[in-house]
């Protein structure tokens, strides 16, 4: 029997057999990946088959490596040449083709990577939001230097441009919205893509290939499946990515850069591991700061670069915000994700019950308790979020990014505790602080500022809203995403000089008022 409610069922497999490079969807007929949901359609479990993807190697990788290459052109191709109000004609082609796809890729969401409805659409609009916020940052940024200045008789127009061919790689967990804040960015600032999906979350690109054909010329979009080492490390080793863009963990991301045969030459835009902690001062308001914690260690399952991965409490209130923060984490209800009022839900990595019953058992194993009633309790995917108190430093899951549905909770006695902590950990990309004492908090903002790059107070932590920088100190981040910030970390600053006379002057009015440049170029995109 299908429990699966109509709409949410996948009707027929999707056997993706075409992979887009040089402007082209080419037949794929050599060996395939089949593509599981850890979701079961079927009473009795078992993980259903949505279709296939795939397996390309080396030969498949430096074809894409060509396409974008030769799109390039050492800065001479059409794409980074391209006037900026054309290639943003290009990119409202695919955003407009993309909005219709919208149901399909929501839905191939939840069953890919098990991101509940409310928060699959949300994925998809704030993408589509995100690409049209860059199209306007991006006239912006045009107008801004649509103009010469001129300094010590030099007469100069600065503007940004692309840097090259971008190897583009997103994370699970946000396999759509993540993967196009660096995609769009680096298309639409002028520089080729090549671009690998996730290894969970690959079919849902599927519905957009189309798209992504029929808006950008040749070559400037290619698209592979396979594994991070079949493919993307031919494209590293061929010596012609000038960005590596990538979500994921710092040690894919090193590994990829040590094959560059030029290092000097590649631009790093890496969003890697964190371990945001959240600090509970005597003087927060409980239930705020529960609330928060709950969704900010919880929200899709843990899954999420940003999520709270520990909590420190202070010792004059552990006892009362444990025994509330337990019970609030039972109450959560585990389901498939189009269910009403579902917040946990399966986990994409079959591994990642064991995973955390391991993180579990080591901590047990060294003194902590799993303090909520449902903690650690398994089905079939999933394991039912853990509270763990109290955490010591000899244990993995102070260490380790969980990146999964357990909660350690530490207590400290003195403020100085956490801030050591932090100061020592390998990451430092954003903190919750709960508290309201203003001669408390003002000084520990000061030096919390300079531990991580971004400060919650009284609430969790999160990438959003898209315009504010995301990024991160040690470990967790290389480079600056936001709408604003993204433009400028996929391009560089060039800009044409001359000398102030007359003859000079009159050849850039020749060439402003010809329009034969689309650099030198006063023109204003409304
Ligand atoms: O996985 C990390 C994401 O950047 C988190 O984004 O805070 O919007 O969930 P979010």
């Amino acid at each position: 029997m299908n429990l699966i409610p109509e709409e949410f069922q996948i009707s027929s497999l999707i056997i993706q057999d075409t992979y887009l490079v040089n402007g082209e969807l080419k037949k794929w007929t050599g060996q395939t990946t089949p593509v599981f949901s850890t979701i079961s359609s079927t009473e009795k479990y078992e993980p259903t088959l949505l279709g296939s993807i795939p397996f390309m190697g080396e030969t498949e990788a430096l074809e894409a490596v060509e396409a974008a290459d030769v799109a390039f052109n050492n800065g001479q191709g059409l794409w980074p040449t391209m006037k900026v109000v054309d290639r943003i004609k290009c990119m409202e082609k695919f955003v407009t083709q993309m909005k219709n796809t919208r149901s399909e890729v929501v839905k191939l969401l939840m069953w890919e990577i098990g991101k509940t409805l409310g928060d699959s659409e949300k994925e998809f609009d704030r993408t589509v939001e995100y690409i049209y916020d860059t199209i306007e940052s991006y006239k912006e940024l045009n107008a801004r230097s649509a103009h010469f200045s001129k300094v010590q008789g030099i007469n100069a127009m600065v503007r940004r441009g692309p840097l090259g061919v971008v190897l583009c790689l997103g994370p699970y967990n946000y396999p759509l919205n993540e993967t196009f804040s660096l995609l769009i960015p680096a298309l639409i600032m002028g520089n080729p893509v090549i671009f690998k999906p996730a290894k969970h979350g690959v079919l849902l690109i599927s519905p957009l290939l189309e798209a992504f054909r029929s808006s950008f010329p040749k070559g400037v979009i290619n698209i592979l499946y396979g594994r991070g080492r079949e493919v993307a490390s031919p494209v590293m080793k061929s010596g012609k990515v000038d960005i590596l863009a990538l979500i994921g963990n710092s040690k894919s991301a090193i590994a990829l850069q040590d094959q560059h045969p030029n290092k000097n030459r590649l631009r790093l835009v890496l969003g890697l591991e964190a371990k945001n902690p959240a600090i509970i001062l005597p003087d927060a308001d409980l239930d705020l700061a529960i609330q928060e914690c709950i969704a900010g260690s919880l929200s899709f399952n843990g899954q999420r670069c940003t999520a709270l991965k520990i909590l420190y409490v202070h010792e004059s209130i552990v006892e009362e915000f444990n025994k509330r923060f337990a019970s609030k984490v039972d109450a959560l209800n585990f389901g498939n994700p189009w269910e009403k009022g579902v917040s946990l839900t399966p986990l994409p990595e079959k591994e990642k019950p064991a995973y955390i019953q391991g993180l579990i058992d080591d901590a047990t194993s060294k003194g902590a308790k799993v303090i909520n009633a449902k903690g650690g309790q398994h089905s079939a995917n999933y394991i039912f979020p853990a509270v763990l108190f109290p955490i010591n430093k000899e244990m993995r899951v102070y260490h380790e990014e969980q990146f999964g549905p357990v909660v350690p909770v530490i207590t400290f006695k003195d403020i100085q505790e956490p801030l050591n902590d932090m100061a020592e950990s390998n990451y430092g990309q954003q903190v919750s602080l709960f508290g309201k004492d203003i001669k408390t908090i003002a000084p520990l903002i000061d030096t919390l500022v300079n531990l991580v790059s971004r400060v919650n107070l009284n609430s969790s932590c999160q990438r959003g809203p898209d315009v504010f920088p995301f990024t991160g100190r040690k470990d967790s981040a290389v480079g600056t995403l936001s709408i604003h910030d993204a433009l400028r970390s996929f391009s560089i600053r060039t800009f044409v000089a001359s000398k102030d006379n007359d003859y000079n002057n009159e050849i850039l009015q020749a060439l402003l008022n010809s329009k034969e440049s689309n650099f030198i170029n006063t023109d204003y995109i409304l």
